[in-house]
């Protein structure tokens, strides 16, 4: 009893020590407790982050601010602030600080180095190569206009992003056993799911960028770019739910991946809805795009939080065998 509390305290101790968590939490150094809330918090900001970016291109204010990386010139456009401009320097404004806030985990990483494990400052520099690149595909959007494989890179980054937090923020969780021993095939099937809805993701953002439903229906072009997209919807739902029903049918599975598989299914299963809203009503409702966007996110992290998850039960029980 005492364990499970221990292990679901584990998984949902994002940023702040619950009381399930004390005792796990308690046994990481104080650096890594630090690292690890700092990349959950980085982690959080960055759902939001692509959120705000999925509004700004929805609402058509992918250019509302015309220059980069100020905005009309200045830091902030008291004079011209609109809806459209709001969302442009807000999205530029968060970007900013998830950049400065990366810096500061790199600073961190290699500060506490001797007391975490080995990988997290490369990591957390990788992390940050990427949110600079990241930026300058923000400014390449500007000052391309928009240019369709320029904004479907800008969001293939920034999922890569979100998955490098992810990736070590489940890594530094505290996880005191040693496996159930029963994961079986369920990492690889994860990878292969997590892979098929970030190819999936990245086919949403060229059907987005390329405005490819509207003229479709419209003027019938780009129909294929929508059609890949809907096609696509077959590989990345098998995949999630082989994840989900091989979870589903694991006796005594570690408790945190059942938890994640059953999260997996909420999720598909909202995205599946909303996409359908999204195409059927031909993009006329802002909000279900940008839900769109965050809930496909949400379902990709939640998977790969599941992968890195199951590979670690399963080295972790070759530990104990070997
Ligand atoms: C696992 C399944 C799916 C994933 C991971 C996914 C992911 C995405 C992503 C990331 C975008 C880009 C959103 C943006 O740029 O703001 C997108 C766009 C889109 N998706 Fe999906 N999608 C899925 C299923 C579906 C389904 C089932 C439909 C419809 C039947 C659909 C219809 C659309 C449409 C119409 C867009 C374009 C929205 C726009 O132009 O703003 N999607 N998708």
């Amino acid at each position: 009893m005492a364990n499970s509390s221990m292990r679901s305290g584990a998984l949902l101790d994002l940023g702040s020590e619950s009381s399930g968590s004390k005792s796990s939490a308690s046994l990481q150094s104080a650096p890594q407790v630090l690292i690890r809330r700092l990349v959950w918090k980085i982690a959080i900001a960055t759902l939001l982050l692509m959120a705000v970016g999925s509004a700004t291109r929805v609402m058509n204010a992918g250019l509302a601010c015309p220059d980069w990386p100020l905005c009309y010139g200045t830091l902030f456009p008291s004079q011209q602030m609109n809806l459209q401009v709001f969302l442009e320097w807000f999205h530029r404004l968060d970007a900013a600080l998830i950049g400065v806030t990366t810096i500061g985990l790199v600073g961190l990483a290699w500060w506490h180095r001797q007391d975490l494990p080995s990988w997290t400052p490369w990591m957390a520099t990788l992390s940050l190569g990427l949110i600079v690149f990241q930026g300058v595909l923000g400014g390449l959007t500007v000052t391309e206009l928009l240019r369709f494989d320029i904004v479907t890179a800008h969001l293939g980054t920034a999922l890569l992003f979100f998955t490098t937090l992810l990736i070590m923020g489940v890594l530094l969780l505290p996880f005191p056993y040693s496996g159930t021993g029963t994961v079986g095939q369920l990492p690889w099937i994860s990878t292969a799911a997590a892979g098929l809805i970030y190819l999936q993701s990245l086919s949403g953002g060229l059907v987005g960028s390329r405005w490819a439903l509207h003229q479709c229906l419209s003027v019938a072009q780009l129909c294929s770019v929508m059609n890949t997209h809907l096609l696509g919807v077959l590989p990345a739902c098998i995949g999630t739910l082989l994840v989900i029903v091989f979870a589903w049918r694991t006796p005594a599975l570690y408790h945190s991946l059942r938890q994640l598989s059953n999260l997996a299914a909420v999720l598909l299963v909202m995205q599946m809805l909303l996409g359908v809203a999204t195409f059927r009503l031909h993009l006329q409702v802002e909000l279900l795009t940008v839900l769109h966007q965050m809930v496909g996110a949400s379902l990709l992290g939640t998977l790969v939080c599941f992968t890195v998850l199951a590979w670690r039960d399963r080295y972790k029980l070759q530990q104990v065998e070997g």
